[in-house]
Formats: structure tokens, C-alpha cells, sequence
């Protein structure tokens, strides 16, 4: 028998308030969770390790050894971004970080680019992929194949609750706000949960403001730590959820130090000056 004034609870429920990342409120507890584990729920944020180059572009600075350059950093970082090859041969299996499994294999830099096939989501699911990126070239050759890889991605993510991340393709670098808020809208469009784009110095908003689930920014060409700084301000000032770094971290003097003062930004919301002097101190330069 239930004794009258025992509390149980009644009419106290647990406050299920919407979840914290754009476009996520109808998705499965799966993808959610996988989000969480990708984006930090305290700042809605990630900063994500990225080593995917090596699958498309010839070898560069800091990429080489990766099995040397990768493990101070992977546990500072909040996610990584890398090849199935990567994963099982220099991510260590002990890690606890999310991996956003580069999902599409490239047509690489001595050919066209963007000619590309997906992997089968088995290998996704045996390697516990939190999410997988899949690259989408509008305006390109090869746009319709991108797009049904994408589809397919999407199809089989959301059959086990594996989120997609439409990564915009490098081909159109030199594009604009308008092009890159036309591909971050096709992706989500098309089932994407996550984007990852490039900033644009002009209209960034217009992308993020266009896209209805999370954007974050990738990297791009080594620049001096300060100005790199800078960058990731603008484009966490502006609306992105993240930042996607590989070679602005692999290739700097002190790559710790470096995803420190990335990380300061992203998730402590620093000015980019206070952030270069966290460098400084990291690195032992000031
Ligand atoms: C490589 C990629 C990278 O993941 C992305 O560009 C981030 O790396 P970086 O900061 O070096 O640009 O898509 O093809």
C-alpha cells in the first residue's frame, strides 16, 4: 500500500528541456548522445582535431608521422576527425575521445577531386563512429555523386542513430558566403546533422543563419598563431559551433599550446589577444 504522505515524487518531473544543439530537438537518444559526446553540452561546442588530409592531399608539414604528432594532442581536443586506415592504425583504441569518421573516400589531388564512394556502415558501427563525414561539391562534376553519397550516409546514420556531418568540399576554397550557405543548407536539407564550411571574412552569418543544424569551421592553411587566433574568435563570435583544426595546430611551433589557446576560445569564450598570451605562456615564449 502506498502510504499517503510518501513523497514520490509525483508531478516532479525530470525538466527533459529541449536539447542544446541546433536542429536535434526530433532526432533518436542515440544521435543526441553521440552529440554530446562530439559537442561539449556546457559550451554547445567542439573543438575537433582534424587528420583526414593525408586521404586526399599529398604529404604535408606535421603529417608525416602522425603516430608521433597525434597522441600529445588527442586528449586535449573534443573530437577527432579521421580516416578508418588512422583510426586503426595510430588512434589508440583506449581513447576516449568521439571519432567523426571520415565516411567518403576521395578521388585525390593527383586526379579530380570529389570522385568519391562511401564505406559501409558496418565498419562505422565495429569502429564506434560518433558521427560520419561525408564530403557534398555543389556546382561540381562529380555533385550528384556526392549528394547520393551523402543520402546514403544519412540513411544508414539514421537507422542506428550515427549522426552525419556534411563536410563542404575543397574544391570551391575560393568561394563565397552565398555558395557556402547554399551547401550547409543542401547537407542539413539532405540530413546532415552537423556542417563543417569555411568562414568567410564577409556575410558570414548568412551561412550559419541559413543552415538549421550546427556549423562548424575548418581550419584551413597554417597561418601565424595570432592571426589563427583571430580567426577562431570571428567565427565562434559569429555563430560557429566549433572549430575543425589540423594543420594551424600540427604545424605550429608548439601544437599543445596551441589547441590550448583554440580550445580557451572556444569553450572560455577568451579575447583573441588573451588567448595568444596563453600561447605565449604555454610554449614557454613570453
Ligand atoms: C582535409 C579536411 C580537414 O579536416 C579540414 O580542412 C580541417 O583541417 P585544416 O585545419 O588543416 O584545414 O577536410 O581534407
Amino acid at each position: 500500500m502506498l502510504d499517503k504522505n510518501e513523497d514520490l515524487g509525483m508531478n516532479n518531473f525530470f525538466d527533459n528541456k529541449s536539447f542544446f544543439l541546433r536542429g536535434t530537438d526530433h532526432m533518436g537518444w542515440g544521435i543526441k548522445n553521440r552529440m554530446s559526446r562530439i559537442f561539449n553540452p556546457k559550451t554547445g561546442r567542439t573543438v575537433m582535431l582534424a587528420f583526414d588530409h593525408g586521404s586526399v592531399l599529398d604529404s604535408i608539414a606535421g603529417f608525416d608521422r602522425l603516430d608521433l604528432s597525434v597522441h600529445p594532442l588527442i586528449h586535449i581536443a573534443d573530437s577527432i576527425m579521421c580516416t578508418r586506415g588512422i583510426v586503426r592504425t595510430i588512434v589508440p583504441p583506449s581513447t576516449r575521445k568521439p571519432v567523426c569518421l571520415r565516411f567518403s573516400a576521395a578521388s585525390t589531388v593527383l586526379s579530380e577531386l570529389n570522385n568519391d564512394v562511401i564505406f559501409d556502415i558496418e565498419d562505422a558501427i565495429r569502429l564506434n563512429a560518433s558521427a560520419l563525414g561525408v564530403t557534398v561539391a555543389l556546382g561540381d562534376k562529380y555533385e550528384a555523386k556526392t549528394i547520393q553519397n551523402l543520402v546514403h550516409a544519412a540513411d544508414s546514420g539514421y537507422k542506428y542513430d550515427i549522426p552525419v556531418i556534411g563536410i563542404t568540399s575543397i574544391s570551391k576554397q575560393d568561394s563565397d558566403a552565398a555558395y557556402y550557405a547554399m551547401v550547409a543548407r543542401v547537407c542539413a536539407e539532405n540530413g546532415a546533422n552537423i556542417v563543417k564550411t569555411y568562414y568567410t571574412e564577409k556575410n558570414f552569418s548568412k551561412i550559419i543563419n541559413k543552415c538549421p543544424v550546427s556549423v562548424i569551421v575548418a581550419g584551413g592553411k597554417k597561418m601565424p598563431e595570432q592571426k589563427f587566433l583571430e580567426f577562431c574568435y570571428r567565427a565562434i563570435d559569429e555563430g560557429a559551433a566549433g572549430i575543425d583544426v589540423g594543420r594551424n595546430v600540427f604545424q605550429s611551433l608548439s601544437p599543445v599550446a596551441m589547441i590550448k589557446a583554440v580550445s580557451s576560445i572556444v569553450h572560455d569564450n577568451l579575447l583573441p589577444e588573451d588567448a595568444f598570451q596563453l600561447y605565449r605562456e604555454l610554449s614557454n615564449l613570453s
